[in-house]
């Protein structure tokens, strides 16, 4: 088998959705606007800019619409949203949303728990969602994230096979429409061995290039660097990272923040991949999510002297 070494790799930044959505108490819409601009200005052109969910669900996404409403429509700036279900997308695509981000666990105790439905009632909604991209947009893409395809809280190890599986229906129902397919830690207990064995396990069987591959981690244990490294050997090419590493899901008891955007910059730094990001200026974005109150966030590289982080 042989080992991808990318040259460039696309992040995503997903503080404003993963991260925001933690913070008990919602945040006030210009202070999530002044952090979502400063992680533009520091070079992340693909921001999950949050969630068109029910507010009663996630009070904190509230005020999506104003969000978007401020970004939308910026040159080279790509926005996305997680939608759980038909009627989130709708509103993320009348807001002018282009990329979706449609979520299912592959437990069915995390996806009842998440969006209150089966893995197969998902499934069916995942079709509804593939068909309106399509309708809208002839050259639409979705992206799907596969939550709890290593761990779940209330089922523990998820393995490939099962991820597998519902990767394959996915595929089925989505019929031809482009999809970038994220595996997403979403407890922060997967391990780097583990990540490789399922995105080999899996691309050796659903090959070609009608996919593009990501990887969405949390570092729960402490492994959030060395798994996102170990996928883009295994062909992934899209990262999700949070700044600060801010986070920890609601829906998720006991995972922690997603890997540090700052900390992953640093290894892909070093090993000469490119991804257009400032470390500079991303540190200074992170200094304004750690800021933030109530936000739990951790990271290696804030704690490093300023002068070594970004020499
Ligand atoms: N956007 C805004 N409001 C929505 C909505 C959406 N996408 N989907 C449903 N709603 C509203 C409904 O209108 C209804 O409002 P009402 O009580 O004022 O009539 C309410 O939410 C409940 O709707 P229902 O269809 O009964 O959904 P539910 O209670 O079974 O909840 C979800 C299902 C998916 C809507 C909800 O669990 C959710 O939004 N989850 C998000 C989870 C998430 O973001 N997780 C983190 C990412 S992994
Ligand atoms: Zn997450």
């Amino acid at each position: 088998m042989t080992t991808h070494q990318p040259r460039t790799i696309e992040l995503v930044e997903v503080a404003p959705r993963d991260g925001f959505q933690s913070i008990s108490s919602p945040l006030p819409t210009a202070d999530k606007i002044r952090v979502i601009q400063a992680l533009v200005d520091a070079g992340l052109h693909r921001i999950e800019i949050g969630s068109f969910v029910s507010p009663k669900a996630v009070p904190q996404m509230a005020d999506i619409g104003d969000i978007v409403a401020e970004f939308i429509g910026r040159e080279g700036l790509r926005l996305s949203a997680l939608v759980p279900n038909l009627r989130g997308a709708e509103l993320a695509l009348a807001k002018g949303v282009r990329e979706l981000v449609y979520v299912v666990s592959v437990s069915e105790t995390h996806n009842s728990k998440n969006v209150r439905q089966s893995v197969s009632q998902s499934l069916d909604g995942l079709k509804a969602i593939a068909d309106k991209v399509r309708e809208s947009d002839s050259n639409g893409f979705l992206r799907l994230d596969l939550g709890t395809s290593f761990d779940c809280p209330y089922e523990g190890r998820i393995g490939w096979e099962q991820v597998s599986r519902v990767l394959e229906q996915a595929i089925e129902v989505t019929d031809g429409l482009r999809l970038e397919v994220a595996f997403c830690d979403t407890t922060g207990r997967a391990n780097p061995y583990q990540v490789q064995q399922t995105f080999r396990q899996i691309r050796q069987r659903i090959g070609g290039d009608a996919i593009t591959w990501a990887f969405h981690g949390h570092n729960t244990f402490g492994m959030g660097v060395a798994n996102a490294l170990f996928a883009i050997q295994e062909g992934v090419t899209v990262l999700d990272a949070s700044s600060a590493g801010l986070g920890g899901c609601p829906f998720a008891p006991g995972a922690t923040g997603n890997t540090a955007t700052e900390d992953l910059l640093f290894a892909l730094n070093e090993g000469g991949v490119e991804t257009g990001v400032d470390m500079a200026r991303l540190l200074e974005a992170a200094d304004l999510i750690a800021g933030l109150p109530g936000g739990h966030t951790a990271s290696s590289l804030r704690q490093v002297p300023r002068a070594r982080a970004v020499a």
